[in-house]
């Protein structure tokens, strides 16, 4: 028999194999359509009949509502029953589906825990439990999941410690973290040897986590989105991590024990640290009883559209530098220690909204520019020590100030 010659004994051959093969996918999507029917299995209430078509028959799994199958129609790749008002509990059965590559339950009201099978997904890449019942914790093997894009599993009530494989096990894909909302408790786990160098977005406000913002964040340079509001995290205001994040748009750090540089007496190196961040449109970091004088470097931050400090033990004088944020709408420094008069350079600030100044020890009179600013919507001056009239541009005003 020559080298390159078929027989058309070896021709049949290999038109049987191909046919086995063809018959082993068919087998597939028949285990996949298993797995599928213990899922349905578990949900105990389905109000919106959004499982009618599962299991009905002539309705081949691949049209079944809410699961995607991959080109040749033999796996199953992706589910989505989001907001479907689903009760009931996820059935480990549910990770036998070898080839999911999403999988998005949000929206439901699914109970129990989430079971560690989800281990074995290894093809998942977009995972979303969010706002559901979920308790317990975090199953370790939810680290096994190399290729993880997206994860969201925020409003549940998870709780427990953040398991450290999660960020921790080898080199990690994960974009987009959610854990919001839920009661974990322990420090957030991104130990030094570990990486997240693809991480955009990491919410995990309203939990319980303690300890200081892990140094390994700042590998996360593409980092756009930060959320740690609510917690219980300590240690000195994240300024050497925050350096390294030019793409930073949102950082939220209000209600927190953080402090500021030099036995928090210095907000300085916080706000140098954002100067290089040229999408920063957010900071909040009210609620933290941070104190320091507020750095005319502020001004240069000159991206910004929201900033929030109220609730502090900021002191001294409003630096005028501030009105350099030509783009600012709302500026919140109620319930501070500052003092000194409102400087008005502030009326410069075109497209300021809402101005809240409340609860300081400002003195002197109140500059009568305000009354021109075309956006000045809320101004809310009180609880201070400001004298004179009320200036008769104020008529201008939407809302002026109240209990001057
Ligand atoms: C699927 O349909 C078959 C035939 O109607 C039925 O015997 C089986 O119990 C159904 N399975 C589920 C999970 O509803
Ligand atoms: C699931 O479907 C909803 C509604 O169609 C959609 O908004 C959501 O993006 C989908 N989820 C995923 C992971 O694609
Ligand atoms: C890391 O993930 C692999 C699977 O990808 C798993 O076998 C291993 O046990 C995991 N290690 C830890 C510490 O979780
Ligand atoms: C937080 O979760 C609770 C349920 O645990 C939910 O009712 C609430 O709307 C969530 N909050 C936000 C802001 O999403
Ligand atoms: C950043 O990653 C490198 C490895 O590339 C590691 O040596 C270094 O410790 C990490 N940085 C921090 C602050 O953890
Ligand atoms: C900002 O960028 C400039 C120029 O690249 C650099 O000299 C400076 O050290 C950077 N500042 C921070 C806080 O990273
Ligand atoms: C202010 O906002 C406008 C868009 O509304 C933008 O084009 C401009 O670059 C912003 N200015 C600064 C200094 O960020
Ligand atoms: C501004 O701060 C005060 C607390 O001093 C708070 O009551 C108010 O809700 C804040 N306003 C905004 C819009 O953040
Ligand atoms: C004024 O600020 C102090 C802290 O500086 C705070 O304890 C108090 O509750 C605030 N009062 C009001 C009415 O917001
Ligand atoms: C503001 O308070 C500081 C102490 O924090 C004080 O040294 C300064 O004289 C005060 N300035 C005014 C104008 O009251």
């Amino acid at each position: 028999m020559g080298y390159c010659k078929f027989s058309k004994f070896d021709l049949l051959s290999l038109i049987m194999v191909f046919y086995v093969a063809h018959s082993e996918n068919d087998a597939q999507i028949l285990y996949d359509r298993v797995s599928l029917l213990s899922f349905m299995s578990g949900i105990t209430s389905d109000p919106g009949n959004a499982l009618a078509t599962w299991n009905s028959s002539g309705v081949p799994v691949c049209k079944w509502e809410g699961v995607g199958c991959g080109k040749n129609r033999n796996r199953v790749v992706e589910i989505n029953l989001s907001h479907k008002s689903l009760r009931g509990s996820i059935s480990p059965a549910l990770f036998d589906l070898s080839q999911l590559e999403i999988l998005d339950l949000s929206g439901n009201f699914l109970e129990g825990r989430i079971p560690a099978e989800i281990g074995s997904l290894y093809q998942l890449q977009e995972l979303s439990l969010s706002s559901n019942l979920l308790a317990g914790e975090i199953p370790a093997e939810v680290g096994f999941l190399q290729r993880l894009v997206y994860l969201d599993l925020g409003s549940n009530k998870l709780g427990g410690e953040i398991p450290v494989s999660l960020f921790c096990n080898g080199s990690s894909s994960l974009q987009y973290v959610d854990l919001s909302n839920n009661s974990f408790s322990g420090k957030i786990p991104l130990e030094s040897q570990c990486e997240l160098r693809e991480l955009k977005y990491l919410l995990l406000w309203s939990n319980r986590l303690v300890g200081e913002v892990p140094l390994a964040l700042s590998n996360s340079s593409k980092l756009e989105w930060l959320d740690l509001e609510s917690n219980l995290l300590t240690g000195e205001l994240p300024a050497k991590i925050l350096s390294k994040m030019p793409y930073l748009k949102f950082l939220y750090l209000s209600y927190n024990h953080f402090s500021s540089h030099n036995g928090n007496t210095d907000l300085t190196p916080f706000f140098a640290s954002l100067v290089n961040s040229s999408n920063l449109e957010e900071i909040e970091f009210a609620g933290n009883y941070l104190g320091g004088e507020l750095p005319s470097i502020i001004g240069d931050l000159s991206t910004l559209v929201e900033i929030n400090l109220d609730t502090n033990l900021i002191y001294g004088s409003i630096p005028p530098q501030i009105a350099n944020l030509v783009n600012l709408t709302l500026l919140n420094l109620s319930s501070n220690l500052l003092n000194g008069s409102i400087p008005s350079e502030l009326c410069r600030m075109g497209r300021l909204e809402r101005l809240y100044l409340s609860n300081n020890s400002l003195s002197g009179h109140i500059p009568s520019a305000f009354g021109n600013m075309p956006h000045l919507g809320l101004l809310d001056l009180s609880r201070n020590k400001l004298s004179g009239s009320i200036p008769d541009s104020f008529a201008n005003l939407l809302a002026a100030s109240e209990g001057l």
